[in-house]
């Protein structure tokens, strides 16, 4: 790792010590970070797994176990299997599943005693009701695989957070044995016919277990945060919220909420640095760094997120912004496949939540939650919400 960054380059190009410790290219532009996002001298493989440098101690961010080759079948599936959920949109199927789901959980709120936990109540079961009714995961466990979701991001715990993953994909693997067994109109179903029919092309397609158990996952934590966040953010600018009550507008305030992403200023100083890991499987020169194979980037679209050539006004939230080519989904080959379900999800809850409970309001102030996402690494477990 040796770099000699020119001036223009200085703040688009560091080495940072990331949280594991290892040494990491830290891209902080956005120009850079979308070139990277889209650079196929990039990947989510490292050549040699064991040895691979870690963003987080979590065994959900870290080097694939598979060879670049491997990498690009397991997401060629996975972008065919979501598709599925692009032809239910357009069928309105999804907008009536992720409606009664809003529903329900409006419903658990308005019925809470105040103060109430927006995070405990709404944030963190929502988008994995959304996601496992989706799938089509049994009611009933709901919960049960919510606890499991919760720890395999448990940084603290590597050895737990890997178990949970374990447990979720055996879990996976029972259900997909069940709708190959008798079919419905599910994720889990069509994830059940990838297999089969690659099994008989006989093609060496990635365990659909794990395909199902990373999609519950990804499905489940990055909302919750967007959620809190973006509530404190409408609940700070109560001006925007107006845009929720039209369709027109509407798309552009959630994609702004996205954008921010935190209602905490960012601090593009701030230890350790956070991004989309990125593993290079070849040597190649970047402006005056040397990258080598295995070399660890860390592809920081939230500081990307507020670069001033990019987005005018950058630390303003404005919902009505007329372009917002934002990074927050990802860009390139493995850009968010659930964009759209989450930006559906996001529509729906907001717009019913300021139809229900029109005075709802932060039971604290924004420093209290400041102090605990400091205190937890940028977490937020308690969003305490009163109404009249
Ligand atoms: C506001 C909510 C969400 C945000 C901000 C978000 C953000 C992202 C980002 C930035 C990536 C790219 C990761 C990378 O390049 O390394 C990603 C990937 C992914 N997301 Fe989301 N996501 C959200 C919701 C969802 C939902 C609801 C689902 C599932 C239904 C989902 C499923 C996935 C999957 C499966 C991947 C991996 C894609 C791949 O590797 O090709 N996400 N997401």
């Amino acid at each position: 790792m040796t770099a000699t960054p020119d001036a223009a380059h200085a703040e688009c190009l560091r080495v940072v010590r990331a949280s594991g410790g290892a040494l990491a290219w830290h891209v902080g532009c956005y120009d850079l970070v979308r070139s990277l996002l889209g650079d196929e001298r990039l990947g989510l493989a490292h050549p040699v797994p064991r040895l691979a440098s870690r963003m987080l101690n979590s065994p959900m961010v870290g080097p694939l176990d598979v060879t670049p080759e491997q990498e690009r079948a397991q997401h060629d599936l996975m972008r065919q299997v979501m598709q599925t959920i692009a032809s239910w949109r357009a069928s309105q199927r999804l907008r009536h599943l992720v409606q009664r789901v809003v529903d329900e959980h409006v419903q658990r709120l308005a019925d809470a005693p105040q103060p109430a936990n927006f995070h405990q109540l709404v944030a963190e079961p929502l988008p994995r009701t959304v996601v496992g009714v989706v799938l089509g995961v049994p009611d009933d466990d709901h919960e049960h695989l919510g606890a499991l979701i919760e720890r395999t991001h448990d940084g603290a715990d590597r050895h737990g957070a890997s178990a949970a993953v374990s447990q979720l994909q055996d879990y996976m693997l029972q259900q997909l044995r069940e709708r190959a067994r008798s079919p419905r109109e599910d994720l889990l179903t069509v994830l059940a016919r990838a297999d089969r029919s690659g099994q008989a092309a006989g093609t060496a397609a990635p365990p659909m277990q794990n395909l199902a158990a990373l999609i519950l996952i990804a499905g489940s934590i990055t909302p919750t945060s967007v959620l809190d966040h973006g509530l404190v953010l409408l609940l700070n600018h109560p001006e925007q919220r107006a845009l929720l009550d039209d369709e027109e507008l509407a798309p552009g305030l959630i994609d702004e909420i996205v954008r921010v992403r935190s209602f905490v200023r960012p601090r593009p100083e701030a230890n350790p640095p956070n991004g989309l890991s990125r593993y290079a499987n070849t040597s190649f020169q970047l402006a005056d760094a040397q990258i080598n194979v295995g070399d660890l980037l860390i592809l920081d679209t939230h500081t990307a997120n507020y670069d001033e050539n990019h987005f005018a006004d950058p630390y303003d939230f404005d919902g009505r912004r007329p372009a917002n080519p934002h990074l927050g989904f990802g860009y390139g080959r493995h850009r968010c496949p659930g964009a759209n379900l989450a930006r559906l999800e996001l529509e729906l809850l907001y717009r019913a939540l300021f139809r229900r409970l029109p005075t709802l309001r932060l039971a604290v102030s924004p420093d209290r939650l400041l102090d605990e996402i400091r205190r937890d690494g940028g977490v937020v477990r308690t969003v305490p919400v009163v109404w009249d």
